[in-house]
């Protein structure tokens, strides 16, 4: 119970610190989990009291768009707003490249696509969730179209995952794009972006939860304090990272 509270404690430790990248006039992507929706009420507070003005966000879940409306804050689209300027979104794991699994949520597609389409992505997590390898903790989540699913999990199963349709209420999981989840378990990857290659190249599967070179900042909330990576990335160079603090 006591190291749930500290989690929960350090989620609103990352989720304040996001408020100092945000500025008035912003298209903001807000992402899903816990963490980000931490943020998502921080962000509807300093806009209720002024301190923040003229942000539009664009959500990655029907729930986020919800909870973004009922706190005031106004929603677009990126067919009105294609360019995002900043991103705030959790992980499930975060490695030293700041390479992330995420879809915990079931939420990695649209995730996806706002990761692709803003200029800075910062990851808000607490300290469990940094790993030395990708996959050490958690399983990857693959999203695929419900027709043939199971013919789907065999041909995960065939790269050597351990994988496991994800049910709700004894149903499969749908996500908001009307699709399953199967949650891959390969162990610490060794190659991640090879097989992030090799997953979507089939047919059937239409994303997975390996977010690679997206990140380009990460608050890290642990005991010892608030820590920012940054990644220091070009086109032509998988990133590294510095820390300022
Ligand atoms: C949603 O699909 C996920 O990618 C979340 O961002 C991720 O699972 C982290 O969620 P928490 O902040 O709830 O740990």
């Amino acid at each position: 119970m006591a190291a749930i509270d500290q989690q929960e404690r350090l989620k609103h430790l990352a989720a304040a610190k996001a408020m100092e990248f945000i500025e008035s006039g912003m298209v903001l992507g807000l992402g899903e989990g816990s963490t980000t929706l931490l943020a998502v009420r921080r962000l509807g507070a300093l806009l209720a009291d002024g301190e923040l003005r003229d942000i539009v966000g664009v959500p990655a879940s029907p729930r986020m768009a919800r909870e973004a409306r009922a706190l005031g804050i106004p929603l677009t689209t990126l067919e009105e707003q294609p360019c995002i300027d900043l991103t705030i979104d959790g992980a499930d794991e975060v490695d030293p490249q700041l390479d992330l699994i995420k879809g915990g949520g079931g939420a990695l597609l649209r995730e996806k696509i706002i990761a692709r389409a803003t200029c800075r992505e910062l990851i808000i997590v607490d300290d469990s969730k940094l790993v030395p390898r990708l996959g050490s903790r958690w399983a990857i989540p693959v999203e695929v179209v419900p027709f043939g699913y199971s013919t789907r999990l065999a041909w995960l199963r065939s790269l050597g995952s351990g994988p496991a349709l994800r049910m709700r209420d004894g149903q499969p999981f749908r996500s908001d794009n009307g699709n399953f989840i199967v949650d891959c378990n390969f162990g610490p990857l060794k190659d991640a972006a090879g097989l992030a290659q090799q997953i979507k190249a089939e047919t059937g599967i239409v994303e997975h939860g390996l977010f690679l070179g997206l990140a380009t900042d990460v608050i890290v909330a642990g005991a010892d304090g608030i820590r920012h990576l940054q990644a220091t990335r070009r086109p032509d160079q998988k990133q590294g990272r510095v820390q300022d603090g």
